[in-house]
């Protein structure tokens, strides 16, 4: 059904400043890690209302790998995921995303990389209300100044599966439809890395299924790094890879095989149901 990642001893030894040392196994082997975190940690607030919302994590994620990330509420899921994409600063460790030191690299080069590099994918899909499919998931390039933003876009909802919504608004799509919209802007600009926080967090079954195994197509056919949180062990269950968290913590890291029970299996065995 499953089996345990080996311990990621090589990660403990590798000089922390190295960015191209992979550490877990398989990513060490690729040339290359997109993700790795080095004892990263995050306290937010000081004295009584300290929260260590990141204790020492230390994760890799291979090109191309489909990870979930799973744990209570309050855990820090999102706090890693916020920390990967650049968007809050740790409090101690390191951050690397396609050979870049994130926690050193100087605000403008963070924006660049956050543009063009890593794609994100929210909850509440985060589109603009007065912009259609194209110009929504044109956006990040559009921004960006490049050229044929609209081709671009056009090109990544056709493959997402929406050919026949490209000038629709927002509001005349169903919610696994916007979030389509949503993944397809994650990948125009062409990133190495998207991060997903609870992309299905807000849909009904069948399009949360429909997304999850979008996610997975993201991965095993266009070669990028999916790190994703969900609260839903069945959507878990559409990764290559699951991380359990608690307390700010990894308490487990697994292999899946695409059976629907196994992430539901491991909670219980790591005593987080
Ligand atoms: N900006 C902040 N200021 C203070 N505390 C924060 C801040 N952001 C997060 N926290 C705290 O850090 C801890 C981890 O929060 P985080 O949002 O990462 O949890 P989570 O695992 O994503 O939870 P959920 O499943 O509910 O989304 C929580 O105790 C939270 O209250
Ligand atoms: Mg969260």
């Amino acid at each position: 059904m499953w089996r345990r990642r080996p311990a990621p001893d090589a990660a403990r030894h590798v000089a922390p400043d190295d960015p191209t040392a992979g550490g877990g196994g398989a990513a060490g082997a690729a040339g290359g890690a997109i993700v790795r975190t080095v004892a990263l940690t995050k306290v937010y607030g000081a004295g009584d209302n300290e929260v260590r919302a990141l204790d020492g994590v230390d994760l890799t994620v291979a090109p191309g790998e489909f990870v979930a990330v799973m744990g209570p509420s309050g855990c820090g899921k999102s706090t890693l995921l916020n920390m990967v994409g650049g968007l809050d600063t740790p409090t101690s460790g390191r951050v690397f995303v396609a050979g870049a030191d994130l926690t050193t690299l100087p605000d403008d080069a963070l924006t660049e990389l956050r543009r063009r590099r890593i794609g994100f994918v929210f909850q509440f899909f985060n589109l603009i209300p007065v912009l259609d499919a194209v110009e929504n998931a044109a956006l990040p390039l559009t921004l960006d100044g490049a050229s044929g933003a609209a081709e671009t876009a056009t090109e990544w909802l056709t493959r997402v599966g929406l050919a026949d919504r490209l000038r629709n608004r927002p509001d005349e799509l169903s919610g696994g439809q916007q979030q389509r919209v949503a993944v397809a802007r994650a990948l125009a600009a062409d990133p190495a890395l998207v991060l997903a926080d609870e992309p299905t967090g807000n849909l009904d079954s069948k399009s949360a299924t429909e997304i999850a195994e979008l996610l997975r197509q993201v991965a095993a056919e266009w070669h990028r790094s999916v790190l994703m949180v969900t609260h839903d062990p069945r959507i878990a269950s559409y990764a290559e890879r699951l991380v359990l968290m608690r307390d700010g913590r990894i308490v487990d890291d697994l292999v899946l095989d695409g059976s629907r029970e196994a992430p539901l299996r491991a909670m219980e065995r790591s005593g987080l149901l």
